[in-house]
């Protein structure tokens, strides 16, 4: 059988024991499955040095293969193309895109670092998974080294609209590197859209039909895999987690207060800023409220040494700032604001106990915060999704109520509707949601992405 070989930037650390969280525990158990290996970053710097040997941690039938990255590489490869370029362009943010061909250069040379690395690993059967937009050429770099398994790239974040795509100084470099790919995942069906018009305004290839594409001579298959989470283990965390005494004691803090919830990392693509303008104005649309709702919002500092990132952690602070001082009384305080991360554990719980998950994203690959917000609802009084219609899981659970997430007004009339929503109505749509996360779980992700991998199907390298 063969043995799966997954490739990210970003490891779950193997100290800590099997992984909590959607991708990584799905990934997990594919790997624990099939056995093999993960490759990626230890998430920590040589400094000045190349980075010594890889770094081996066996767990059960995973072997965990890590690097470290020296600061050169770190400040090109992560904080300068992948995420000072491709984030920022994949989520529209052309006026945050900073070009630099000494970063593509070193984007381009620590995939091959990691391509040259991983090669003694692998075995003639493995299937090869690589993940997310870090790793774009790390097929072709590991075909140049004679690599000819089936390797398959999924795409966890949007890919853009030609326009915004081709501003990208190397844009054919990047779908050049993406034709060395078996299969390549996005997440839904306008991202295959969009990476198929891509191919065709460019002239570079076509849409052959039935899942197939070519570009430089090269064919392979592109399809939706919209990720998902176990629903069933985060929905009984969630039913535990109310008993526990961090989500107790937070409970009796907020004094019988209707708690509206909002998990993110610290991003700009996150739309914080104008969530929290739009909780503004419905506390000033609704004054019959005020005092009696507070906003809890959970966002843990993330790559804040990218200047658009640490704009952002102004930013936020100062409209949360704002807010709290023009509408809090002596006795309330309408946004908690934390920039710590939160365990999961606490977070399901804290999910459960909120009438109102606020998610509007300016632009999202998926969210996994939507999903895991309905999953851990109780089923007799739930609480009401608020949805950016431009975050990837939109197109499934379209019994959201869904929002413009750049439209304050209608974020604040969002939540108004959400917190008087009746029961029958809340009931109606948190069953029709469940009914779609249940049906593409994580499991269902991997199963279907990797079912799609292994046939041998044509070689990729085939010409058209
Ligand atoms: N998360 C967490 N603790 C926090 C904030 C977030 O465990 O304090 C988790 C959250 O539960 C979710 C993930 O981080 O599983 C965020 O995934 P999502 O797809 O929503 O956004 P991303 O951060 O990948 O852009
Ligand atoms: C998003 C990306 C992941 C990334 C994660 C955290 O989910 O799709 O690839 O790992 O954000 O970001 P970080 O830069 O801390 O790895």
């Amino acid at each position: 059988m063969s043995r799966l070989v997954v490739v990210s930037n970003r490891v779950p650390d193997p100290a800590k024991g099997p992984p909590a969280g959607g991708l990584a525990v799905a990934l997990n158990s594919a790997l624990e499955k099939m056995g093999g290996v993960w490759m990626g970053w230890t998430g920590k710097s040589s400094g000045v040095k190349e980075p010594g040997p890889l770094q081996f941690v066996e767990r059960g039938n995973i072997t965990f293969a890590l690097t470290d990255l020296s600061r050169r590489d770190l400040a090109e490869y992560y904080t300068g193309f992948a995420n000072s370029v491709l984030w920022p362009l994949c989520h529209y943010r052309l006026d945050l895109t900073e070009y630099a061909r000494k970063d593509m250069a070193g984007y381009f040379r620590v995939n091959r670092l990691f391509a040259e690395r991983l090669r003694p690993l692998i075995q003639p059967d493995d299937i090869i998974w690589i993940h997310d937009y870090h790793l774009i050429p790390m097929a072709s770099e590991l075909r140049r080294l004679g690599v000819g398994n089936r390797i398959g790239f999924f795409m966890h974040i949007p890919w853009p609209s030609p326009d915004v795509f081709f501003t990208l100084p190397v844009h054919e470099a990047i779908i050049d590197n993406l034709t060395a790919y078996d299969l390549l995942g996005f997440q839904t069906e306008h991202d295959v859209e969009n990476f198929a018009l891509a191919l065709k305004r460019d002239g570079i290839g076509r849409d052959m039909g039935d899942g197939w594409m070519a570009a430089y001579g090269r064919r392979f298959q592109a399809k939706a895999f919209p990720i998902g989470i176990d629903v069933a283990e985060f929905a009984s965390t969630a039913k535990e987690a109310v008993r526990s005494k961090a989500v107790k004691r937070t409970a009796v803090s907020f004094a019988g207060r209707d708690l509206i919830i909002g998990v993110d990392r610290l991003d700009y693509s996150k739309g914080l800023t104008h969530r929290i303008d739009g909780f503004e104005r419905f506390l000033i649309a609704n004054p019959a409220w005020r005092g009696r709702t507070t906003l809890l919002q959970v966002t843990p500092k993330s790559r804040s040494e990218v200047q658009g990132y640490s704009d952002m952690q102004r930013q936020v602070a100062e409209h949360a700032g704002r807010v709290n001082g023009a509408m809090g009384t002596l006795d309330w305080t309408p946004i908690r604001y934390i920039n710590q991360s939160v365990g999961r554990n606490t977070l399901a719980g804290l999910y459960r106990i909120a009438r109102v998950g606020l998610v509007t994203p300016l632009r999202d690959g998926m969210n996994l915060v939507a999903k895991e917000f309905v999953a851990a609802q109780n089923p007799a009084d739930p609480g009401v999704l608020v949805l950016s219609r431009f975050a990837g899981a939109a197109r499934e659970l379209d019994a959201a109520v869904l929002v413009n997430p750049y439209d304050v007004e209608a974020i604040g009339n969002a939540i108004a509707r959400a917190l008087s929503m009746p029961l029958e109505a809340r009931v109606e749509r948190y069953t029709a949601m469940m009914a779609r996360i249940e049906q593409n779980d994580i499991s269902k992700w991997s199963a279907d992405f990797l079912g799609m991998l292994q046939p041998e199907e044509q070689r990729t390298t085939e010409p058209v």
